[in-house]
């Protein structure tokens, strides 16, 4: 792999990710991992990441400095570039001047790192020290006001370095800069493509999971689905898939998993539906944050039974289930802690205390990819594209949507509302323009209208489209008129209990996205 060392900016991740749409596989490795540690792991090259600190400062981290000298292709960006200024014997310091964000930097002379890009470009800076001198037998490649020496290389060491981060898209010619390191630089390939992932990780599941028995509790969502097609490829019919349905579903949701898995892929697939134990635990309850304690402890024990189910059936075939598939992303690995030593946790410690005699192991096929590559794995394993590319939806599902106590008249009314305002935005191309768009139904509100000849007495009903790249932050999205005017018109026509329909127009912050 190319190793991206992680020197506690939050940059690791972002570089990982653009040298793996270069067509290279990353991982990530923290800054305290010795030389011995990152040689075992047998480098195709390395990239040192960003870092808040100062190399000159006491205690500052480091980098064993024997690596820049074992022959491997070396790029640092940023902190990772002072790092290697000063390991091979060049100056950092001061300058006295800071630069921060978009910064024009001029290439001087020839250059393998920035080959193909444009003499004046603009890069992301964000430094208060700068290299103020190269070490020998490096040559400085660009400068900027502020870093005389913004990027050098010695091509006989393979060694390059960049002031500035190229991971970033305020960096224009970012991606060309990494690319060059990558193809040039290291003579890598771009080999890393949706269907070499597929086979390789196809692989490792059958090497793991052997003629042995799997389950897995699908969501309806991407990770999920993007997991147990992988396992249904690897081990066929070993695999089992269960859904829970907990009544707080929209319109069609079960049905649609049960056509896209079971119909269209082959896989099987036992829903269990338990929405009488959800809503009888809901009842009386209206606080949000204990609507959703209630949610996760249901959902537990569901998935608790389900499983066991399952198990029991298994074993009148003389079988027992083994594994149980999680759709654990790299990021949630990276977050916690790195990769390290976390392979072999029990299910319990993923599914909030499964009791002992359901101890299972965990496949987790997803856990060295990003989000974008579980999308393209699902196009290469023919998952449809509206499954793929699925809005998010939170698990309590339309239990945090109404605002109020929970039953089933209102899951009813907010099901039907909800249903036209996906098919009116499905119907208008906006799916994947926004994020998700929330429907809340403001159960304990009440206001005035007037239909036909009667005054009524209904309920509010919030739209709430949001666009957003992470969910982190959001604004809310600016539908059409007309395509509000459909949804609000729709909805007050044919669903009795709602007379007024509203959009909801804040960002986030300070609003989150859904109501509760
Ligand atoms: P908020 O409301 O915090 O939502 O701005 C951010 C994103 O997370 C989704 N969400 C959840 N997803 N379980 C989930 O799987 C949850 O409990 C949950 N709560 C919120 C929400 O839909 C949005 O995409």
């Amino acid at each position: 792999p190319v190793l991206v060392v992680d020197f506690g900016a939050q940059y690791a991740q972002l570089i990982a990710r653009r040298v793996r749409e270069a067509g290279v596989y990353s991982e990530i490795v923290p800054h305290s991992w010795d030389a011995k540690k990152i040689l075992e792991k047998n480098p195709a090259a390395i990239i040192l990441s960003g870092g808040p600190a100062s190399v000159y400062v006491d205690n500052a981290a480091h980098l064993d400095g024997s690596l820049f000298r074992a022959g491997i292709p070396i790029f640092g960006i940023c902190y990772g570039f002072q790092l290697m200024a000063q390991s091979m014997g060049g100056e950092v310091n001061q300058t006295g001047e800071r630069e921060y964000g978009r910064t024009q930097i001029e290439r001087v002379g020839d250059s393998v790192l920035l080959d193909g890009t444009d003499a004046d470009q603009f890069v992301w800076m964000s430094h208060g020290d700068a290299v103020i001198s190269a070490p020998e037998g490096f040559t400085v490649t660009a400068r900027s006001a502020g870093a005389p020496v913004a990027a050098f290389e010695n091509t006989d060491s393979s060694l390059y370095g960049v002031q500035w981060h190229p991971e970033v898209l305020h960096s224009d010619q970012g991606q060309k800069v990494i690319e060059n390191f990558l193809y040039q630089g290291a003579g890598l390939s771009p080999d890393w493509t949706a269907g070499n992932i597929v086979e390789q990780l196809v692989g490792q599941i059958r090497d793991q999971v052997g003629d042995r028995q799997v389950i897995c509790a699908l969501s309806g969502g991407v990770d999920s689905s993007v997991a147990a097609a992988l396992v249904h490829r690897a081990v066929g019919d070993q695999l089992t898939c269960f859904f829970v349905d907990h009544g707080l579903l929209r319109a069609g949701e079960r049905e649609q998993v049960e056509d896209d898995y079971a119909a269209n892929m082959g896989i099987r697939v036992v829903t269990i539906d338990e929405s009488e134990r959800f809503l009888e635990a809901l009842a009386g309850v209206s606080d949000p944050e204990t609507k959703r304690k209630i949610i996760g402890r249901e959902f537990i024990r569901s998935f608790e039974s389900a499983a066991r189910m399952l198990t029991d059936e298994k074993a009148a075939d003389g079988l027992s289930i083994d594994f149980l598939v999680q759709g654990t992303l790299y990021p949630d690995v990276v977050e916690s802690g790195g990769g390290e030593g976390t392979a072999n946790i029990k299910s319990h410690h993923n599914v909030g205390g499964l009791p002992e005699d359901l101890s299972f192991d965990l496949v987790e096929p997803l856990r060295t990819l990003f989000k974008d590559e579980v999308r393209a794995i699902g196009r290469e394993l023919g998952l449809a594209d509206k499954l793929v590319q699925r809005q998010p939806f939170p698990g309590p599902g339309l239990g945090i949507r109404i605002v109020g106590e929970v039953t089933k008249e209102r899951l009813d009314i907010l099901r039907a509302a909800d249903l036209i305002a996906r098919e009116e935005l499905t119907k208008a191309g906006l799916d994947q323009e926004i994020w998700q768009c929330p429907v809340v139904l403001l159960a304990d509100v009440r206001s005035v209208g007037v239909q036909g000849d009667g005054r009524t007495y209904g309920h509010p009903i919030v739209l709430r489209p949001v666009v957003s790249e992470d969910a982190m932050t959001a604004d809310w999205a600016r539908i059409p008129y007309d395509v509000l005017s459909e949804i609000s018109n729709r909805i007050t026509n044919t669903v009795p209990e709602v007379n007024r329909v509203v959009l909801d127009v804040t960002s986030k912050p300070p609003g989150t996205i859904e109501w509760e």
